[in-house]
């Protein structure tokens, strides 16, 4: 039987009305006893997952109209302005702060103030280019041992797109050209032969020189952590969006044939493709962020390649069903949506909800029901 997206897209929004009702303000991480947490206070307020909320409220604004969710979104952004003053804080993942917040938001309401926002942060992140390497440096050093300052890591591809709005809307090549040559070091360093892809690689910050590969937050060195995968497929075929350039659609395509002859049999996402048998962590956000890949490049290659594109959206669909019935909290009382999720393989909790991981579901259900903002 196939599934009704239309039908899940209502229980969606039935519950967030409810959601959004009790967490005006907040900016929510994740939920205890189906509460939502809150990262508004000056110590979290640079936490990267603080902008994926407001892209939520967003996306359910631009669906139904509905005040409540621009009301939620609007004092987000606001509250976020706090991170700016943080230089520590301001790392490379200013995309996912301020692509589904300020930039979602002027690109709904033509706001001054949240052009100026999106352009700080973009500003902020050309401002990490390491002009030797072609990499754009992802965090700042954490106060213990390591030296981080010639990493890159994979995420890197999602906040790409902010460095090509920034150019669009200023006319100004310097952070599609800092774009264009972060993507392409990326291609060189970070996909394997096979499609799969690693999570953190080292260069020398002086010479620019790759230096070695790093496990980051999957299960170790030369492994296949999902998320980085998914963030890999998602970001090169919105690098071939942005750029038109064949190559980055071709690389989507080599990750994405990876990955899709890597879905386990049950549809269920592991936290990393090679991790032991036991124990055995679900990833759910994996496969809601592969899920809205997989439908995108699916548009991308309808006139190109219709075979391709009819075996991304069959995976996809698989893996959104498969959530749907087996990982969704639809019940408006509880704030979470995905219940499954988990960060990092090393970590010490897994399989609880995550908001990137509600973030990317409601995307993707979006994508299958036309009711997408472009946020990306
Ligand atoms: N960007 C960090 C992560 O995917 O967990």
């Amino acid at each position: 039987m196939s599934t009704d997206w239309s039908r899940i897209a209502d229980k969606i929004i039935r519950k967030e009305k409810k959601v959004a009702a009790r967490s005006r303000g907040k900016i929510p991480y994740t939920a205890a006893g189906h509460v939502f947490d809150d990262k508004s206070d000056k110590k979290d307020i640079c936490w990267w997952t603080n902008g994926f909320y407001g892209g939520m409220m967003w996306q359910l604004y631009h669906a139904t109209g509905n005040e409540l969710f621009r009301e939620c979104a609007e004092k987000l952004e606001v509250k976020m302005d706090a991170a700016f003053m943080d230089y520590n804080g301001m790392d490379h993942d200013a995309g996912f702060r301020w692509l589904p917040t300020a930039v979602a938001n002027y690109r709904l309401s033509g706001s001054k103030e949240s052009k100026n926002r999106g352009l700080l942060a973009a500003a902020s992140l050309a401002g990490r280019f390491n002009l030797k390497g072609n990499f754009i440096r992802a965090w700042n050093d954490w106060g213990d041992d390591r030296d981080t300052t010639g990493w890159a890591i994979i995420d890197c591809m999602m906040n790409l797109p902010l460095l090509y709005w920034a150019s669009d809307v200023l006319k100004d090549p310097r952070f599609k050209d800092i774009a264009v040559a972060h993507a392409d070091t990326a291609m060189e360093w970070f996909i394997r032969e096979d499609g799969s892809v690693r999570h953190i690689v080292g260069f020398d910050p002086v010479t620019g020189e790759f230096d070695r590969e790093y496990g980051g937050q999957g299960y170790g060195e030369g492994s296949s952590w999902t998320r980085g995968q998914t963030w890999a497929l998602y970001g090169f075929t919105l690098s071939f969006i942005h750029t038109g350039d064949e190559h980055y659609l071709e690389t989507a395509m080599q990750v994405a044939d990876r990955f899709c002859s890597r879905i386990p049999e049950d549809g269920l996402i592991p936290v990393d493709f090679d991790q032991p048998a036991e124990p055995h962590y679900i990833d759910s956000t994996a496969a809601a962020i592969a899920s809205c890949g997989l439908l995108t490049l699916e548009k991308e290659l309808k006139e190109k390649d219709l075979s391709k594109a009819a075996a991304y959206r069959a995976a996809a669909e698989k893996m959104l069903s498969v959530l749907d019935e087996k990982d969704c909290d639809y019940d408006p009382e509880h704030d979470e949506l995905l219940t499954r999720c988990s960060a990092s393989y090393h970590d010490k909790d897994h399989e609880f909800p995550i908001i990137y991981g509600d973030y990317y579901y409601i995307e993707a259900i979006w994508k299958l029901t036309d009711k997408e903002l472009f946020i990306w």
